[in-house]
């Protein structure tokens, strides 16, 4: 596809080539849409599409459609909803207590603030263990400091990073932080929100709950939060919160056994409500939950935004790593010690 069409982001126009990602050629004019994976699944850079056509290369969900992977074939205009620009900040952990079951709080305090919008995540990187992206939110009592972030993990025994929670990450150790990243994050609006979680997605929703709760209180919001075990159930007390400042429709679920009363047993798909055009709905967590919930506000013509948590890709071999296996000495060899400890101090960096 050969040409140049008018592509208007945000009011800026510039002049692209066609064929070439709505995201690359607002770029190369100079205009910066917001991004992390730049593969179609985190989201962040889903853009509103206002006037004109592209190829949306299947990701067009109602009017909008990825930046990263829409392809520009005519003159088209686009918006995005203006968010705290990325940054990058270092910190060490200040605090950790266990929630129940597997889920942990973490409270990091960092060298920098970082803005960010309630629902938006961010990526952190504890000293010695790969980046991972977690979901900024609040204490289970509703609160946090200025200069901290607030992080509720899940450990999986398996895990590169959490299954060291309460072990080599604790207290005084040190980490990277970038972001904020994420297009799933709380809007201001009219008609019912509701709000769909599993698992520790319970953090960037409660994060929304309670900022919806305080910035647009004449808003009715519906909350379903569940986890596969009862014992996973740790919001409790910040469910009890919503229903003190008057939110009734409430729903604590556990598909694996039966919880204690009031929650109930079954799958946050089965006490959803039915949905309406008007609704605003967000789904947080486990990825099939959220198609799931996706599906669902996609027939009723709801606005709909997802936050799945996807597994972060296995991690790149090193360089220098794939050398040495290369290079690989015979058993016993002079040189053969040295080279596994030099592997040792790879596994410990990784
Ligand atoms: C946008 C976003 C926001 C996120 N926010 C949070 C958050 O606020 N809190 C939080 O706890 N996690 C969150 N996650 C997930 C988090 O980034 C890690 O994937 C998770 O903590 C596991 O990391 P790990 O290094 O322990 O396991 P990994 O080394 O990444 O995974 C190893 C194995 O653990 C198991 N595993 C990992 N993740 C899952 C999963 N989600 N479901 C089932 N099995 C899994 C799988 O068997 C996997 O192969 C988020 C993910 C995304 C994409
Ligand atoms: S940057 Fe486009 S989906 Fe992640």
């Amino acid at each position: 596809m050969s040409g140049t069409a008018r592509l208007t982001v945000n009011g800026n126009t510039v002049t692209a080539p066609l064929g070439q990602t709505v995201l690359d050629a607002a770029l190369s004019g100079g205009i910066v849409i917001p991004q992390d994976c730049c593969t179609g699944q985190c989201g962040t850079c889903r853009c509103d599409l206002l006037a004109g056509h592209c190829d949306d290369a299947g990701t067009r969900e109602r009017n909008s459609v990825l930046a990263c992977q829409a392809r520009v074939t005519g003159d088209v205009e686009f918006r995005f909803d203006p968010v705290p620009l990325e940054m990058k900040t270092t910190g060490e952990v200040r605090a950790l207590r266990p929630l129940g079951g597997d889920i942990f709080e973490l409270v990091l305090r960092v060298n920098k603030m970082v803005p960010y919008l309630p629902g938006q995540y961010v990526k952190v990187q504890f000293s010695g263990f790969p980046e991972r992206d977690y979901s900024p939110t609040l204490t289970l009592e509703g609160l946090r400091e200025l200069d901290e972030i607030v992080i509720h993990i899940r450990r999986y025994e398996t895990g590169a990073v959490s299954p060291a929670i309460g072990t080599l990450i604790k207290p005084g150790t040190r980490f990277k932080l970038r972001g904020p990243f994420g297009h799933a994050f709380l809007r201001q609006g009219q008609g019912r929100l509701v709000m769909v979680s599993s698992g520790t997605g319970f953090a960037p929703l409660w994060a929304m709950a309670v900022a919806a709760r305080m910035g647009q209180p004449g808003r009715e919001l519906c909350v379903v939060a569940s986890a596969r075990d009862p014992q996973n159930l740790y919001m409790r007390p910040a469910m009890d919160w919503l229903v003190r400042q008057g939110v009734q429709n409430i729903t604590l679920c556990a598909s694996g056994a039966s919880p204690l009363p009031p929650a109930r047993q079954g799958r946050a798909l089965a006490f959803l409500p039915a949905l309406k055009a008007e609704d605003t709905v967000y789904a947080c967590g486990a990825p099939d939950m959220v198609e799931a919930v996706k599906a669902l506000a996609l027939q009723a013509d709801a606005a709909f935004y997802a936050d799945p948590f996807y597994a972060a890709p296995p991690a790149k071999e090193p360089l220098a790593r794939k050398l040495l296996n290369f290079i690989r000495p015979k058993p016993k060899s002079p040189v053969h010690n040295s080279i596994a400890k030099l592997e040792r101090e790879f596994e410990r960096r990784d």
